[in-house]
C-alpha cells in the first residue's frame, strides 16, 4: 500500500477501504506518512467528502488508536457541545442530571479561539481540581454520581495529531472529519449514552442548518453503530447563550441558573438537554424525564448537588473572583436589538484576555462581558447594553457597539432549539 495511491484514489472519488484508512492513520501516527502527505489527503476529503461507511470506518480506527476507558458502571451519560460563546451549559446540566441519579463521568476541554472551555471556567473556582487519577474519578462518580475533569489517559492520539494539522490547513470544517473527531473521543470516554449540543450560527463551528443536520445525522449513526444511545440537539448560536461571557462570570451565571434564576435561553437549553440525558440515563420516557429535570432545577436539589460536586473536587464557590474594573456600554439609539454577533463578542472576550489564540496562551479567568439585553429586546438611547469587566487589556465602546444591530420594527426572539435528531 502507498499513500500516493490512496490520495489518488480519493481524488478519483473512489471509496477507501478500512485497511487503506488504517494504513493512513497508523502511518501518520508513526511518522512514515508526513504532514504534507496527510494534509493533501485531508484537503481531498474536505473537498470531496467521505461516504457514511468510510466515516464509520475512520471513526473506529481513530477510536482504537489509543486507550478506550472502561468506566466500570452501566449507563454513564456524557454530554458534548461543539462550542459556542457564553456556553456554560455543562456546569448547570451535569450536577442537575446527577442529582436525579444519572451517572456523569465527564471529560471536558479548554477554550480555543473565540469559544470558551468548561475546564477553564471551572478553574476560576478557588481550589477546584480539574485532574485526578482514573481510580479516583470512578470512585467519585460511584459516590456522588458526578466527576468532571480535563482530558486524561491517552485517548484518541490520532485525533490530537490530525486535529492540530487540520487547524493549520483549513480543513477543520469538513463534516465527516468533524463527525469522526468528535465521536471517536466520545466513544473512547466510555459512556453508554451520548447527548450532543450541536451549535448552529455565527458563533459556532457550523453556521448553516443544512450542514448541521448532515453532521447530526452522521454522529447519531456512528453512535448507534457502536451501540450507544445518541441524540443530537441543534441549538442556536447567533447570539451568546445567556448574558455572561468570560470564565468566572459564566460560573456565576451557572450557579444562579441552578438556583432557578437563570437566563431564559440557557435554562431552556439545560431543560431540553437534561431531558434527553435523564431519559437515556434512567431509561424512562421523555415526559417523565422532563418533569424530573424541571423539579430539580427549581427545588434546589440540582444546586445542592453542585455544591457537593465542587466540594468533592476541592473547590469553594464563595467569592468567585471578578476583574478589578468595569465599564458600562450604553445604547446609542432607541430600538429593538436585531443582532448581537456571537462570534465578535467571543473575539472581544478573548481580546480582554479570557480566551486563547494558541494552545499555550495564559488567560485571565476573571474578565469578560455581561450583556444586559438580548436580541428582540427594546432599548432606549442611553440604556445599559452591556458591562465590560477588565484588568490590563481593554476593548473600546466602538468595538462593542459594532457587535450590535438595531431595528425600528419589532424583532422576534430567535428560535433557540432548532431540531432534535436521534
Ligand atoms: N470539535 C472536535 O472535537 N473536533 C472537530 O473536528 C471539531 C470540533
Amino acid at each position: 500500500m502507498d499513500i500516493l495511491d490512496i490520495i489518488d484514489k480519493k481524488e478519483k472519488e473512489e471509496r477507501l477501504t478500512k485497511e487503506e484508512l488504517k494504513f493512513v492513520i497508523d502511518g501518520y501516527l508513526n511518522g512514515s506518512i508526513k504532514d504534507y502527505q496527510m494534509s493533501a489527503l485531508l484537503t481531498e476529503i474536505d473537498l470531496l467528502g467521505l461516504s457514511e461507511e468510510e466515516t464509520i470506518d475512520l471513526t473506529d480506527i481513530m477510536l482504537k488508536s489509543g486507550e478506550v476507558l472502561d468506566l466500570g458502571f452501566e449507563n454513564a451519560t456524557d454530554k458534548h457541545s461543539t462550542g459556542g460563546v457564553g456556553d456554560k451549559t455543562t456546569i448547570v446540566l451535569a450536577p442537575l442530571v446527577a442529582s436525579l441519579g444519572v451517572k456523569v463521568a465527564k471529560m471536558s476541554g479548554r477554550g480555543l479561539g473565540h469559544t470558551g472551555g468548561t475546564i477553564d471556567k471551572l478553574e476560576s473556582i478557588k481550589g477546584f481540581q480539574t485532574s485526578m487519577s482514573l481510580e479516583d474519578f470512578k470512585a467519585q462518580v460511584n459516590k456522588i454520581n458526578i466527576a468532571l475533569v480535563g482530558q486524561m489517559g491517552n485517548l484518541v492520539p490520532a485525533d490530537k495529531k490530525i486535529y492540530a494539522l487540520r487547524d493549520v490547513t483549513g480543513t477543520v470544517d469538513s463534516i465527516p472529519l468533524i463527525a469522526s473527531s468528535i465521536m471517536s473521543k466520545k466513544l473512547a470516554s466510555g459512556a453508554s449514552n451520548i447527548v450532543i449540543d450541536l451549535k448552529v450560527g455565527r458563533g459556532a463551528l457550523v453556521d448553516n442548518l443544512k450542514e448541521a443536520k448532515e453532521l447530526a445525522n452522521l454522529m447519531v449513526k456512528i453512535g448507534k453503530k457502536n451501540n450507544k444511545n445518541t441524540a443530537c440537539i441543534l441549538t442556536n448560536m447567533d447570539e451568546p447563550l445567556g448574558y455572561a461571557v468570560g470564565n468566572s462570570l459564566e460560573v456565576i451565571e451557572a450557579i444562579n441558573t441552578l438556583k432557578g434564576n437563570g437566563p431564559k435561553d440557557l435554562t431552556n437549553v439545560v431543560i431540553i438537554l437534561g431531558t434527553q440525558m435523564v431519559s437515556m440515563g434512567l431509561n424512562i420516557p421523555q415526559e417523565e424525564a422532563l418533569e424530573k429535570v424541571k423539579e430539580n432545577l427549581y427545588n434546589n436539589k440540582g444546586y445542592q448537588k453542585m455544591l457537593e460536586w465542587i466540594k468533592a473536587q476541592g473547590g469553594d464557590i464563595t467569592n468567585i473572583p471578578v476583574a478589578k474594573h468595569s465599564k458600562i456600554i450604553f445604547s446609542p439609539q432607541d430600538g429593538y436589538i436585531s443582532e448581537i454577533n456571537a462570534l465578535e463578542i467571543g473575539k472581544l472576550s478573548r481580546k480582554l484576555g479570557a480566551g486563547r489564540l494558541t494552545k499555550d496562551d495564559k488567560i485571565d479567568l476573571t474578565v469578560g462581558l455581561v450583556l444586559n439585553h438580548k436580541v428582540g429586546d427594546y432599548v432606549k438611547k442611553g440604556e445599559n447594553l452591556l458591562t465590560v469587566f477588565y484588568n490590563e487589556k481593554e476593548v473600546s465602546e466602538t468595538e462593542v457597539l459594532s457587535c450590535y444591530k438595531f431595528s425600528e420594527n419589532l424583532v422576534e426572539k430567535p428560535k433557540l432549539i432548532i431540531d432534535i435528531i436521534k
